[in-house]
């Protein structure tokens, strides 16, 4: 029986042992082709050695280095490989363990940029219909699943006293457009902007 509360409490998934690129080997010696990498958010593949090979090296060198005392080479040179060139004007990068710490993080960090920047006011964040954060709560408020919201519902942030909001795009009749990402913002401020200062 297994211990692991795994997403159905009624069956356990097949046992993965290994893995080879795209494919995962399976205890009953299945081979299972992962085409769409986990969540489609992994790219690296299995038995990569030079990866597997440079992990180990670094947790025999150093295991951790905690970010409120600390730097340390492996950061300094992602973060160089990463934005040394300024993409986008991008100049820093702030690394954490999971997309939902990410979102958690740009939560927290454009709300401490408005705070200092003097525009304390602002607190309301959209999202796209249909989006997924994360497993986190901030992240589930941020979201447009509806599926995945009801469950928790009221414990999400909903507008309250301090004029904490989380809204989803299509709740105002209009979805993100790619091409023309700060035209889409700007329309979407201006119709959303009235809906919450009443
Ligand atoms: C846009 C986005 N944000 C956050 C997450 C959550 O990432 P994690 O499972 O690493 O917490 C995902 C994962 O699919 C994602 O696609």
């Amino acid at each position: 029986m297994s211990r692991v509360l795994h997403r159905s409490v009624r069956t356990a998934p097949p046992r993965a042992v290994a893995g080879q690129g795209i494919h995962v080997t399976l205890a009953d010696g299945r081979t299972v082709m992962d085409a769409s990498g986990g969540a489609a958010v992994a790219c690296i593949g299995h038995g990569n050695q030079r990866v597997a090979k440079a992990i180990g090296e670094q947790a025999g060198r150093l295991a951790y280095a905690h970010t409120a005392f600390f730097s340390s080479d492996p950061a300094e040179e992602l973060a160089d490989l990463l934005v040394g060139e300024r993409p986008g004007g991008l100049t820093n990068a702030f690394f954490v363990s999971s997309g939902s710490e990410a979102i958690e993080a740009s939560i927290k960090l454009a709300r401490q940029y408005f705070v200092e920047i003097g525009e304390p006011q602002r607190t309301r964040f959209i999202a796209r219909r249909q989006s997924y954060h994360g497993n986190t709560l901030g992240a589930l408020a941020t979201g447009g699943h509806p599926g995945r919201r009801r469950v928790y519902e009221p414990l999400l942030s909903a507008k309250d006293k301090s004029g904490a909001a989380f809204g989803v795009a299509e709740e105002f009749g209009l979805e993100a457009s790619m091409a023309d990402p700060a035209g889409t913002l700007a329309d979407l401020a201006e119709r959303v902007a009235p809906r919450w200062s009443r």
